[in-house]
Parts: structure tokens; C-alpha cells; sequence
């Protein structure tokens, strides 16, 4: 090989190593991603639909064995939450948290959720994108699950959800059950 083919063979390679796709594009994109997401904390309520409500819940009984079974074993809720700034209903809305709990224990005591956290819109957040986390959540107790992915500014996001409960349920106007959670979202 004389020395003008060993120089373009070089300039082949280079090129190739450069346009070699997804390893640099998504080691750049974990790079970028995990100097750049702190941690963040949101709040939410859960308002489960009482039996005579018509209005102000969030989360219903969605599926389950009928007649319901001890510890609502197998019953299914799907929830719509919103998600804000402060332990407030008037608080800045950041965004919503959609998904579905099932309690798969026959025990009682735990539910295993999946939720994906939706923050599509310009917030004080400073973020934009969607996440989601899948796993077992200790009834009244702090509870982490893993965040499996996301998109947008999340895109490749890994870590926990960690949820506190905040005080225990109580009833409102309109007879759901209401209570608050704390989310923090650790980013790794
Ligand atoms: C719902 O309404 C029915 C019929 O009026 C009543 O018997 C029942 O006690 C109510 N349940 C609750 C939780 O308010
Ligand atoms: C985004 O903002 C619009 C307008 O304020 C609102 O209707 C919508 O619910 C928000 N979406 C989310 C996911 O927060
Ligand atoms: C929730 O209720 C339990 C049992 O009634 C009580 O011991 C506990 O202090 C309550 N927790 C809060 C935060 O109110």
C-alpha cells in the first residue's frame, strides 16, 4: 500500500468511526442527560371516586372480579393525577400522571402501579417530556419504583420515583377519598 491509499484508507475509517450510529448518538445523549436532570419533587392528590360521586375524582375502580374479593385482591384503578408545585389544589399545575394500580398482593398491603408522568407543557419545572415508572408501591408507606425510561428531555432517563404518602385518607365534599403524595424523581 503506498502512502495516498494508506491515507485514504485512514480518512475511510475515521469516517466510518464517526458515522457509526446509535453508540455515539445515545452515549452523548446519557452524557448530556445525566449532567443536566436534578432531582425533582412534585406533589399530587389521589381523590378515589366514592361509591356516590359523580364529580371531582381522579382515580376510579377501572376492573376487578365481581363480586369484589378479600383485600380488593385483582381490582384494577386507573387514575389521572394532576401534579403541582406545592402541597396546594391551587398551586402551579407541572403536568399529570396517567396510569393504572392493581392489587396483586392477596394479602393486602400492596398494589403494583404503572404511571407514566406527563410534563408536556412550559413550567417553573424547566423541564419538558414524558417519564414512566413500573413496581410494587407499599400502601401508606414511602415507596421507590424504577423510572424505566422517557421521552424529550427525559429520553433515556433512569432512576427512582420515590412517593410519601402525606397524612392518611380522608372524605370529600362530594365523598372520595382524598389524600396527598410527595414525588421525588432521582435522576441517575
Ligand atoms: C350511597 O347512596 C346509597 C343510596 O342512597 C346509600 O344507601 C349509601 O349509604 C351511600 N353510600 C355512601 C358511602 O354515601
Ligand atoms: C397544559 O396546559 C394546558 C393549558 O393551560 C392545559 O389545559 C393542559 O392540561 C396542560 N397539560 C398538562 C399535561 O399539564
Ligand atoms: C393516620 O391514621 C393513623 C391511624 O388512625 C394514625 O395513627 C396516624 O397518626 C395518622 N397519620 C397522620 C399523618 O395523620
Amino acid at each position: 500500500m503506498n502512502q495516498l491509499n494508506m491515507a485514504v484508507m485512514v480518512q475511510f475509517l475515521v469516517l466510518l468511526l464517526a458515522h457509526s450510529p446509535s453508540f455515539s448518538s445515545v452515549a452523548e445523549a446519557r452524557k448530556l442527560r445525566k449532567s443536566s436532570i436534578p432531582t425533582l419533587t412534585v406533589y399530587n392528590y389521589l381523590a378515589i371516586k366514592g361509591p356516590n360521586s359523580t364529580q371531582g375524582f381522579n382515580a376510579v375502580q377501572c376492573g376487578g372480579p365481581s363480586p369484589a374479593l378479600p383485600n380488593l385482591f385483582g381490582a384494577v384503578f386507573c387514575f389521572d393525577m394532576p401534579l403541582v408545585k406545592k402541597k396546594r389544589v391551587d398551586s402551579e399545575l407541572l403536568g399529570r400522571v396517567q396510569g393504572s394500580w392493581t392489587t396483586t398482593q392477596l394479602t393486602g398491603g400492596t398494589i403494583v402501579v404503572s404511571e407514566t408522568f406527563i410534563l408536556t407543557n412550559k413550567t417553573s419545572l424547566g423541564y419538558r417530556g414524558t417519564f414512566s415508572a413500573l413496581g410494587i408501591e407499599n400502601i401508606g408507606r414511602k415507596t421507590s419504583k424504577p423510572i424505566t425510561g422517557g421521552t424529550d428531555d427525559f429520553e433515556l432517563a433512569t432512576g427512582i420515583a420515590v412517593t410519601t404518602p402525606l397524612g392518611n385518607v380522608t372524605l370529600d365534599a362530594f365523598g372520595n377519598g382524598v389524600l396527598w403524595f410527595k414525588y421525588k424523581f432521582v435522576f441517575q
